[in-house]
């Protein structure tokens, strides 16, 4: 018999969660008998998982065109990607759909990983990817090497004080992350630490022997944190794709005189550019 918290069924080259599995899959993440989470084993098969860890760890970012992470209010309607990097080797690199994909397999596992989390979480497959509402989901590919502390114990979509603000506080969303790395192996640490739905504190990796490219889909108002991490010699870190869904920023205004003349010349036709 299935495991309730151990879905199988879905992968990156089948995309879609068969619609029998729904059920199970929204009662091992937000019912009370549920662990939180569901775990998708081998997700990406052992040549797309080859393929992703060895772009990321190799990737060029001189030449990729991402912008230097400044911050989220730069997060805005067709921004491009960012990057951040730091002196200990860790790097966030924020992938949006909009773009052109740097790396064809990671575009269309962020939109698949997506498409499934949506779906779980009652919403369309296709949901929130390019910006027209308030979020849009960014891939954000994630190496942590060297880390005393990363992300304090926190709980994601619970504002209370914004409550009635669009997905302030919303009980259905779910993060997903979609593991690329092994305890133990690649890094040593307390990694992701997550609370069960039961209060039951886990460290993920350790307590479902998470495997690199397993996908692992967590309830986003369970309480969760990243521990010190050290990478191990030879390995690569703490690496993992995490798909949040990121506030979109209004576009600065563009003063008129920067405007290109057929701008300007709409303008005075029609009264907007
Ligand atoms: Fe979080």
């Amino acid at each position: 018999m299935r495991q309730m918290n151990d879905i199988s069924a879905a992968t990156l080259n089948d995309i879609l969660i068969a619609e029998g599995d729904l059920h199970a899959a929204r009662m091992a993440i937000f019912h009370s008998s549920g662990a939180g989470y569901v775990v998708f084993r081998n997700f990406l098969d052992g040549a797309q998982l080859r393929h992703m860890r060895s772009f990321w760890l190799d990737f060029d970012v001189a030449a990729s065109g991402f912008l230097p992470f400044s911050g989220k209010a730069a997060f805005r309607p067709e921004c491009p990607n960012f990057v951040s990097k730091d002196d200990a080797g860790n790097c966030v690199y924020h992938n949006f759909l909009w773009n052109p994909p740097v790396d064809e397999l990671t575009w269309s596992a962020a939109w698949a990983v997506h498409g499934i989390r949506s779906r779980i979480s009652g919403r369309s497959f296709f949901a929130e990817t390019l910006p027209h509402g308030g979020r849009a989901v960014s891939a954000r590919v994630t190496i942590s090497r060297q880390s005393q502390e990363w992300i304090p114990q926190h709980r994601d979509y619970m504002n209370h004080d914004r409550r009635f603000e669009k997905n302030q506080f919303d009980f259905s969303r779910i993060q997903a992350t979609l593991i690329l790395s092994k305890a133990g192996v690649d890094y040593r640490g307390e990694g992701f630490r997550f609370q069960r739905n039961d209060g039951a504190e886990v460290d993920l990796a350790v307590a479902e022997n998470l495997a690199p490219g397993d996908l692992v889909l967590w309830r986003y108002n369970n309480l969760h944190s990243v521990g010190s991490v050290e990478m191990l010699p030879g390995g690569s870190g703490f690496m993992r794709i995490l798909f949040p869904l990121e506030e979109m920023h209004a576009a600065p205004e563009i003063a008129p005189s920067s405007r290109s003349f057929l701008a300007r010349l709409a303008a005075n036709l029609f009264g907007k550019a």
